[in-house]
Formats: C-alpha cells, structure tokens, sequence
C-alpha cells in the first residue's frame, strides 16, 4: 500500500519523508488555507522534497478552467497530480489532462457509481472519502470494497486512494480491502507505530539493560 500525507505542512511532510514513509502527498484548498503559503509556491516545496505523486486541486468549477488551471499546475513539477473534482466538468478535465500525459486525482468521491465514471474518465487516482461518509452515519469502508470489486471486475487500472481517513484503524481496513494507497494527516500515519504493550515491553527491556550494565558501543 502507498502511504501519501494529507497535508501541506512542509516540515511535517519532511519529516515523514525522512522516515521513509511517504509516497506521495495530497493537499485541498482547505489544507493550503490553513498553511496560510500560496499555493503555487508551497506545492513547488512539496514537489522538491517527495518523489511521489503530489495532488494539487484546481480552484474551477467550469471544465475548460479547470483544464487550464491542471496545464499551469503542471507546470510547478513532474510529479503533480492534478485534483479536480467529481463532477460532469470535473471528469471531461479528468479525460483532456490525462490524455495530455498529465496523472489527475478525481476526489470528493462518495459513491461507487461515481468511482465507476472516474475510471472510465481514465483517471489516476480515485479519491473515495471514508470519514466524510461516517460522519453522517454511513459507511465509508463498505465504499471503498465496492470500489475495490468493481476495478477489479473490469480490469480499471484507476488507483484506489482511500481519503478522508481520521484513524489507524481505517489504514488497517482500507488496507485489507485492498485499496492502492491511503492518504492520511501526519499524526494518523505516526500513531500506527504506537501500541501500549510495545511502551510496556521497551520500559522493561531498558530497566534491564540499566540493571545489567548492558553495552553494545
Ligand atoms: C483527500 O485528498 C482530502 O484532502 C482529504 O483526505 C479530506 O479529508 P477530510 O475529510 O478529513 O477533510
């Protein structure tokens, strides 16, 4: 499974990518808003220090704006990812980037059939988002399973980008169902390391190395 950061915080995204974690990152005009940067020029950053897919969203609604602002966002680096949304405009700027060469992220996606247009739209990435869904007490997993089947029914090669994710446990699942990468904010991807019986195992294992005068180095 691919791991992209939903985020634009540069030195968070540094971080992860240190680590060895990340292939890739995703930002939407919420999360540009909130790093309070332009977005021309913390998405050129990003794109200097992953090598991955870096989504970056149109701000159109209209499909010949959109294709527009895909054809100057592509500019900025060869890893962007253009990121429209799924709407009738959103997919005829999905076919038009993406028969340019250009990789296009199809996201505020909540329906399988909708998913299903994406990949006929010859979309990168799907962008199906789970937490958005159980919010209003639906089931954001089940959509990603629906999705799952129906790519793998026909062949699609549109990647499964489960989004929206809020918890370690929504990794785990979208990963067992199969989805192809999961985009999450940076503290989920680092609370997967975490277990309390690893704390617990590691506090005894240094009380007996102090006791023993253990040393390696
Ligand atoms: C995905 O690309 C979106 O940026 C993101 O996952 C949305 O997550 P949210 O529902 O937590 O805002």
């Amino acid at each position: 499974m691919k791991f992209f950061a939903d985020t634009a915080d540069v030195d968070a995204i540094r971080e992860l990518n240190d680590l060895g974690l990340l292939d890739g990152v995703t930002t939407n005009p919420s999360l540009i808003k909130k790093s309070g940067r332009d977005i021309l020029e913390v998405t050129k950053e990003i794109c200097e220090i992953v090598d991955g897919p870096v989504s970056a969203e149109v701000t159109a609604t209209d499909a010949n704006q959109m294709i527009a602002e895909g054809r100057k966002l592509v500019e900025i680096a060869g890893n962007i990812a253009v990121k429209v949304p799924l709407t009738l405009d959103g997919l005829k700027a999905c076919k038009a980037l993406t028969d340019d060469g250009h990789m296009v992220n199809v996201t505020l996606c909540f329906s399988a059939n909708q998913a299903l247009l994406a990949a006929k739209a010859g979309a990168t990435f799907i962008s199906p988002f789970i937490g958005r869904l159980d919010d209003i007490n639906m089931d954001g997993m089940e959509l990603i399973s629906e999705i799952r089947t129906i790519y793998d029914n026909y062949g699609y090669e549109t990647q499964i980008l489960a989004a929206s994710i809020r918890t370690v446990n929504h990794v785990k699942d979208a990963a067992l169902i199969g989805a192809d990468v999961m985009t999450a904010p940076p503290g989920v991807i680092k609370a997967m390391a975490n277990h309390p019986l690893t704390d617990k195992g590691l506090d005894a294992f240094l009380a007996d190395i102090k006791a023993a005068g253990i040393k390696i180095l």
